[in-house]
């Protein structure tokens, strides 16, 4: 079980702070927003860069882009441990996936709420990870879509039949609340923005969320 804090909840004035808040965390998760894939607009290769090169804890981003087969792996040779795509946005999963890899990085798949798993399952091998969306991707603090907890369940099961390690990473509205179903529903990466950062102590969150989930 695995905590990986959003910093779109972060004080981006002061990003190299926010980033010693959460070393207790697993992971730093990074969203990457285009303002054409999603709505929204965040930051990109160079800030991830330096955010790599200062972060206490693996930098894990998600990219909410166009193009990803082109940028990704740049995000990968920019010092991400783990590089999503999202699979609606990708001309050429396979080859991408194995890009990221290439790159030394770990190759993860992201899947909007409408999106159906079942087409991509053949995808597996290929990746490390699968990032089911629990709100429409674009911005923090939105509320949980409890209805997507049979889509984790359905890539826990595709994931058991292919039988290799891939992580299952849940990402939108999770929080003390609602942790607890999609860890019983087969997630094992639990993302957080508004439910670290916007309480009191991130330390303290990072450790509650794990509590919930642990054993
Ligand atoms: C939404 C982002 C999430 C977001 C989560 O598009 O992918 O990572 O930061 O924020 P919360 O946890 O507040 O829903
Ligand atoms: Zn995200």
């Amino acid at each position: 079980m695995q905590i990986s804090p959003s910093i779109l909840s972060a004080d981006f004035a002061n990003l190299e702070s926010e980033l010693a808040a959460i070393a207790s965390a697993d992971w730093a998760h990074v969203d990457v927003m285009d303002g054409h894939f999603v709505p929204n607009l965040t930051l990109g290769l160079p800030v991830v860069e330096r955010l790599a090169q200062v972060s206490p804890v693996p930098i894990d981003t998600h990219l909410m882009i166009e193009d990803p087969d082109r940028w990704a792996p740049r995000y990968a040779e920019a010092g991400a441990s783990s590089v999503t795509f999202h699979i609606e946005a990708a001309a050429n999963p396979v080859a991408l996936a194995r890009n990221l890899r290439a790159a030394g990085a770990r190759a993860a798949m992201a899947i909007k709420p409408g999106t159906a798993f079942e087409p991509y399952a053949d995808l597996l091998p290929e990746l490390d990870m699968v990032l089911v969306m629990t709100v429409e991707p674009g911005f923090g603090g939105q509320a949980f879509m409890a209805d997507q907890m049979p889509k984790v369940r359905q890539v826990r099961e595709a994931v058991r039949r292919f039988g290799g390690e891939v992580w299952i990473q849940v990402d939108g509205g999770v929080s003390a609340r609602t942790i607890e179903q999609c860890a019983h529903a087969g997630a094992d990466v639990f993302v957080a923005g508004s439910a670290v950062y916007n309480a009191e102590s991130a330390a303290a969150n990072i450790a509650q969320l794990r509590a919930l989930v642990a054993g």
